[in-house]
């Protein structure tokens, strides 16, 4: 159930009915203060304008023609002809106990599903994932997971760098190893150390160079010996990349890898149709396309390469082969990527060139993504004390023994097993909520105490508020499910509540449209904020608590618990029951 999608097409009825233009915005908003009621009406302001009247006289009609019978019990015009509409009683009852008895918790499926490629993660596979990768993971799979629980056909795609000149340095170097009888698993073991030790061969050792290069032109034909090498170095690249997914909690498996490869054999296509379209032209031997679209302030246009001097392709040649597949092929209504904001000059170029060249059909949208980048305290790129880049793996190994401390610290009678399994979902669960909850465009400054502390808006603090209110059930020894007295909503922090937990759908509908797991992550925290509230304000399980009243506060709780634990499941972080 969306209350701000009801109430917006109950006002837009009112307004037609009062005789406003059918075009007039009822600019329906959650109401920013409790006296402003529930939701505002804000757009007799608008109309008013347009028409050249009073905008309160505009809200009166409104007003007058608003059949909110059932759903609010009270409106009333504020100020210049806002429009405040406070929800009635009954009616959030009445849908709490809908949402009781649904497992999706009212949350509606999409009636006309979609179908949209999610392109993230991607990691290039001659080095190690580092930071850069966490961010699009973890951003991506919450968007995906929040896609297919509204039901949403969602095909994930894997783009990992898995081919470029690169390779032919890293398998010359494999080659090597491999003929001194070491195994590729072992040589690979540490990939940022194997192309470090490739790259001092190809800069110093004589011969070397050529070879890789000899490995690049091999590589190109697809060679079978070297295409053996390049296998081999590729799936045991991947399965690191699997380690880490398994470890965050990533849904990628084999099956959604889309690498860069996939896409050679259609590259030439790419070439000859933007050619034949006089889309591509040739500048300097290279074929180019020139953007007026994107045309400096001097006129100058931007330009995209998409085929160097010497014939080879690049990323941007892929991309257009990548889109026209998922938009074809795929049949997406949408395309979804997530990269860092770096990127975001070279996917405004593709969509111009692909959308002209008829690479992407006009009704599928392309949505490239950007995010920020994650700091050091310095305020510079994150990286470690000695400057290099660090590598994902060691930043989980160390947010799960600064958990496991934490967990020591804290009194408690858990077995060595339970603390160390608290220590892994309340570690992980830091390190993606502190970055999921960040406006995704913005820079963020990575920060170890406040991201495992216990207060303010982080994963401990909602991971405990997920266990205190599941223990009340403990606690009374009752099962949720065999409440069955009216919710009653009385209590303002039982109404402010109630609303909170109602409005899980319009939080979901914001996230999936604008691809912001931050949205969500905000909501959670204001859900687990305003139980603390209620929870202060009115006894649950105390003596003298009427029966049907702590039956119908057990509900909230329940609905609470399934809510926090709902949320923090689609931003991939598990909940324990104590901690
Ligand atoms: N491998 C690239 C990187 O690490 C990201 C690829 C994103 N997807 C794409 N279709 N270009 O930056």
């Amino acid at each position: 159930m969306n209350i701000k999608n009801i109430l917006t097409e109950k006002a837009v009825a009112a307004m037609v009915a009062a005789g406003l233009p059918a075009d007039t915005n009822p600019a329906l908003t959650q109401s920013t203060r409790p006296q402003f009621g529930d939701y505002q009406i804000n757009g007799a302001m608008g109309a008013a304008k347009k028409l050249k009247t009073n905008p309160r006289d505009i809200a009166q009609k409104i007003i007058d023609n608003l059949d909110l019978d059932g759903i609010a019990d009270k409106l009333e015009i504020a100020g210049p002809g806002f429009i405040n509409i406070h929800l009635s009683a009954q009616f959030l009852a009445n849908a709490l106990h809908r949402a009781k008895e649904d497992k999706k918790l009212s949350v509606a499926e999409h009636a006309k599903p979609d179908t949209v490629v999610v392109d993230y993660s991607a990691p290039n596979l001659a080095k190690e994932m580092h930071v850069g990768h966490l961010r699009s993971s973890i951003i991506g799979d919450a968007v995906v997971r929040a896609l297919e629980f509204r039901g949403d056909n969602v095909i994930r795609q894997n783009h990992m760098g898995d081919w470029g000149t690169q390779f032919g340095m890293l398998l010359a170097h494999l080659n090597d190893k491999l003929a001194a009888n070491e195994v590729a698993e072992t040589a690979l073991e540490d990939l940022e150390d194997f192309y470090r030790q490739a790259k001092v061969r190809f800069d110093d050792e004589e011969g070397f160079a050529d070879r890789a290069r000899e490995y690049v032109v091999k590589l190109q034909s697809e060679d079978a010996e070297c295409m053996k090498l390049w296998h081999q170095f590729i799936d045991t690249s991947i399965k690191h990349s699997e380690e880490i997914y398994q470890r965050l909690g990533v849904t990628l498996t084999r099956d959604d890898i889309m690498g860069e490869s996939a896409y050679n054999p259609d590259l030439p296509n790419v070439i000859a149709e933007l050619k034949e379209q006089n889309i591509a032209v040739e500048d300097q031997g290279a074929q180019v396309v020139f953007i007026d679209e994107l045309a400096d302030k001097e006129g100058n246009p931007s330009v995209f390469i998409v085929q160097k001097s010497g014939g080879g392709y690049l990323y941007s040649t892929t991309d257009l082969a990548a889109m026209r597949y998922r938009s074809f092929k795929l049949n997406a209504d949408r395309i979804i990527i997530f990269t860092d904001a770096r990127q975001s000059l070279h996917f405004k170029q593709a969509e111009i060139v692909g959308r002209k060249a008829g690479f992407i059909r006009p009704e599928t949208t392309y949505e490239h993504s950007p995010f920020g980048t994650m700091m050091g305290q310095d305020g510079k790129p994150f990286k470690t004390r000695t400057g290099g880049t660090v590598k994902l793996k060691d930043l989980l190994d160390e947010s799960i023994d600064r958990a496991a401390k934490l967990v020591a610290e804290r009194s408690n009678d858990f077995s060595e097993a339970e603390q160390q399994e608290i220590a892994q979902k309340v570690g992980i669960g830091a390190v993606k909520y502190a970055d999921l909850s960040k406006n995704r465009t913005s820079d963020y400054v990575f920060n170890w105490d406040t991201m495992l502390s216990f207060e303010g808006a982080t994963a401990p603090y909602l991971q405990y508020a997920y266990t205190r209110v599941s223990s009340i059930f403990r606690k009374a020894g009752i099962e949720a499910a065999s409440l069955t007295a009216d919710i009653q909503i009385v209590e303002a922090q039982e109404k402010a509540l109630a609303i909170k937990l109602l409005q899980f759908e319009e939080v979901l509908d914001v996230m999936i449209a604008d691809r912001t797991p931050h949205v969500l992550c905000s909501y959670l925290y204001e859900l687990a904020s305003l139980y603390m509230s209620f929870y202060e304000a009115c006894p649950v399980l105390k003596d003298g608590v009427e029966e049907a009243v702590k039956q119908s506060r057990l509900q909230l709780c329940d609905l609470v618990a399934r809510s926090l634990e709902t949320g923090l499941n689609l931003l991939g972080i598990e909940v324990l029951e104590r901690m």
